[in-house]
């Protein structure tokens, strides 16, 4: 069996999964992180490049004889990386998990999602774009509409895009701040949405661009405290499977959303190969799309790819030789939940440096760094000591027969790991 030498762009806990998953298949050769974090260690070698540079990624594919590269988050691929390899002949033949730019737009421009929504018949919420030459019309737009509503920054902003407004006041002000460039250039196009009340869920598929394979789903907990409430952020917590998406929800799901996805991908002539996360609602029992990733999400690769028995390599080398289709995706029945450990004060300011003591895992369990890093490694044998290096910490993962015990052990898990500010959220799951 030929080997294949990896490089995974990234440094959060998603990535650490995915470093995870890979290194668990026999075709995984040698397997660099870069910059990755504490965790990504422990399954492969943490290279010091910044993933924005694309030429010192694709030199360092050239001299590492890297033959895939994985792109973990977004910003990389919205800027062009896979463009990059693809332009460069020493380098086009990698495959690179992640699309070109012309389908990472479905995440990087929201007006943009919402246009190939539209052409496509995709179940979303009904919106109108507005820019600065039509902010009056934009204006009184919002004047007549109904509350809440909800404004989007066209482009990439952290996930810090999208508010939404309880007062006609409060969305003129938002709208005006997001035109004055609150979000810099993401703000320069403002997309206004109608509100749609629901529980969300995300269903990811690993495409060619022609055909497809659906994923665990999921759901993810954003807001920092109990009950969904208080400030977003990256994301605290998450599940999968999700138990209202039943059989009759998801046969709605892939014939209303996956299958035009994709065929809109292909008739679009886009070079995408990768992820496709599809962040959903179920509104009164039907899908509507909230918004399209180009990559898989955090905290929920934490609980999918647990759950994932094929070998992840081998998906993805399917991507290169036209066989996803014939794949055949295995998923462990159990229930997997990851309960995100994250810094005092996060997603405000926070401190980082503290030292970090993990506890023994047991069966059925996983711990998913994210901010994390050694530091004073004294000699060659000792990885020095582990400490905090960002908001998010770590995941403690559990896969159990039932969701409750699953999450009774990510909790029990998060309780005895031990550093200083430590918090995180004992209700994940709480609406489900
Ligand atoms: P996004 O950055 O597009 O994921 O949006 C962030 C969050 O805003 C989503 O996860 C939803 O909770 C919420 N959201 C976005 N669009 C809508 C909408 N049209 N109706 C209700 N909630 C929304
Ligand atoms: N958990 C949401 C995201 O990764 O965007």
């Amino acid at each position: 069996m030929s080997k294949h030498n990896i490089l995974l762009l990234g440094s959060g806990g998603r990535e650490h999964t995915l470093a995870w998953k890979m290194h668990l298949s026999e075709q995984c050769g040698s397997l660099y992180i870069a910059p990755g974090n504490g965790g990504t260690q422990d399954v492969g070698t943490n290279v010091t490049l910044d993933p924005m540079d694309f030429s010192a990624v694709g030199k360092f594919c050239l001299e590492k004889d890297i033959d895939i590269l994985v792109i973990g988050p977004e910003a990389p691929l919205v800027e062009g990386i896979v463009d990059h390899f693809r332009e460069n002949p020493a380098l086009a033949n990698v495959l690179c998990i992640g699309p070109a730019t012309q389908g990472a737009m479905l995440e990087g421009s929201k007006a943009f999602a919402k246009e190939f929504m539209a052409k496509y018949d995709i179940p979303t919420a009904g919106y109108r774009k507005f820019t600065p030459e039509t902010r009056e019309e934009g204006k009184s737009y919002l004047r007549n509409h109904d509350l809440p509503i909800v404004l989007k920054a066209d482009g990439l902003a952290a996930g810090k895009g999208v508010v939404i407004c309880a007062s006609t006041e409060e969305a003129i002000s938002e709208f005006d701040q997001m035109l004055d460039g609150k979000f810099g250039a993401a703000g320069a196009k403002v997309v206004v949405e109608e509100f749609l009340d629901g529980i969300e869920f995300s269903v990811f598929v690993l495409t060619d661009g022609k055909d497809y394979q659906i994923l665990p789903i999921a759901k993810d907990y954003k807001r920092i405290g109990e009950g969904d409430t208080g400030l977003n952020t990256g994301g605290m917590g998450s599940v999968s499977p999700v138990p209202f998406v039943d059989n009759v929800l998801m046969q709605k799901v892939i014939d209303r959303v996956v299958d035009p996805t994709i065929n809109g991908i292909a008739a679009e002539r886009m070079d995408y190969t990768g992820f496709v996360f599809i962040g959903l609602i179920m509104v009164g029992g039907d899908p509507f799309v909230i918004e399209y990733n180009c990559r898989m999400g955090d905290p929920e690769t934490q609980v999918v790819m647990p759950r994932l028995k094929n070998d992840l390599l081998d998906l993805f080398l399917s991507l290169k030789d036209g066989t996803i289709g014939d794949q055949k995706i295995e998923m462990d029945p159990r229930t997997a939940t990851a309960v995100v450990c994250v810094s005092g004060g996060y997603p405000g300011l926070y401190e980082k440096g503290k030292s970090i003591n993990l506890p023994e895992i047991s069966e059925g369990s996983l711990i998913f760094h994210a901010g994390t890093k050694f530091v004073d490694a004294g000699t060659n044998f000792a990885k020095g000591e582990l400490v905090t290096s960002g908001g998010r910490v770590v995941a403690a993962t559990t896969l159990s027969t039932d969701m409750q015990s699953a999450l009774a052990g990510s909790n029990a898990m998060a309780d005895q790991i031990r550093y200083d500010g430590k918090y995180f959220r004992p209700d994940i799951g709480f609406d489900l």
